[in-house]
């Protein structure tokens, strides 16, 4: 899977998040402003870029950079490693997006995390494996994340609804130490907002075969970037690092756009941390 940002969206971000004026940078990565503008846009450079100059310019990590603008993409892992659990993706308006279904396998109860925009392939999943959703956990509140809310919520009235929005009457709304079982699968949830006031991390343990931690990010950060500082650039860079990159190494991060991640890959590769 291409990861979700190419490397000019990255220098973007990096630029509206350090607040880097265009002239700057371009300068820094030894191009002229229409050339950055070309490289922002399309991802590619029709020349020689100095990413480590680029990236102190915008505050990003430039061998990072350059290793994406070489075609870094994080190393698939083997879904299968985790029973049950599954990456669901449905595409509109030009936005691709994930949501993600958990179960245990003796008990068959199982949580959906947000719906993506059509909650139908979640829904056949659910009745051919003869699950019980008893849990619905939201991200954060963007519509290409909860586009199937009022049709799960209709089909699944029992399912009890988590979420951090301040709307939310206030036994839906997050607590910091709640923890969830589904089964023998354990969830909680760790704060995370910047990208959206209410964002929010889920974190999975309790895996049969001790498969690792997964952590459903929202967008958090993506496979080699992060999502846009829609509230604060600082405080999402300071969440992502406080509360997902503190988990082990080996803990999957499964985020709302782009491909499948680790702690691990995102330690050593994304540009942002
Ligand atoms: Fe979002």
């Amino acid at each position: 899977m291409n990861l979700e940002d190419h490397v000019g969206d990255i220098v973007r971000k990096g630029r509206m998040a350090s607040g880097a004026a265009a002239s700057a940078a371009a300068q820094a990565g030894g191009l002229t402003e229409a050339e950055l503008g070309e490289l922002e846009e399309s991802g590619k450079a029709g020349k020689t870029v100095r990413w480590q100059a680029l990236g102190q310019a915008i505050g990003l990590n430039g061998f990072k950079l350059e290793s994406i603008a070489h075609g870094w993409v994080p190393a698939p892992p083997d879904l299968s490693r985790w029973r049950e659990f599954r990456q669901l993706t449905t595409t509109a308006n030009d936005i691709t997006v994930h949501c993600y279904l958990l179960w245990d396998e003796g008990s068959r109860e199982a949580a959906l995390f947000d719906t993506g925009w059509d909650p139908a392939p979640v829904f056949k999943l659910i009745e051919e494996n003869g699950l019980k959703l008893q849990h619905f956990f939201i991200t954060h509140t963007h519509e290409d994340h909860i586009a199937g809310m009022a049709v799960v919520r209709e089909k699944f009235p029992k399912a009890h609804l988590h979420t951090s929005a301040k709307s939310a009457p206030p036994q839906h709304r997050n607590r910091a130490n709640d923890f969830t079982h589904v089964g023998s699968l354990r969830i909680t949830n760790r704060d995370t907002p910047g990208h959206a006031e209410d964002g929010v991390t889920y974190i999975i343990g309790g895996w049969p075969d001790d498969a690792p931690h997964v952590a459903i990010v929202g967008d958090a950060i993506f496979s080699a970037s992060m999502g846009r500082g829609n509230q604060s650039w600082d405080l999402a860079r300071q969440k992502v690092r406080e509360q997902i990159l503190t988990l082990p190494d080996e803990a999957l991060l499964c985020p709302g756009h782009g491909p499948l991640t680790t702690v691990a890959e995102e330690k050593a590769h994304n540009p942002f941390f």
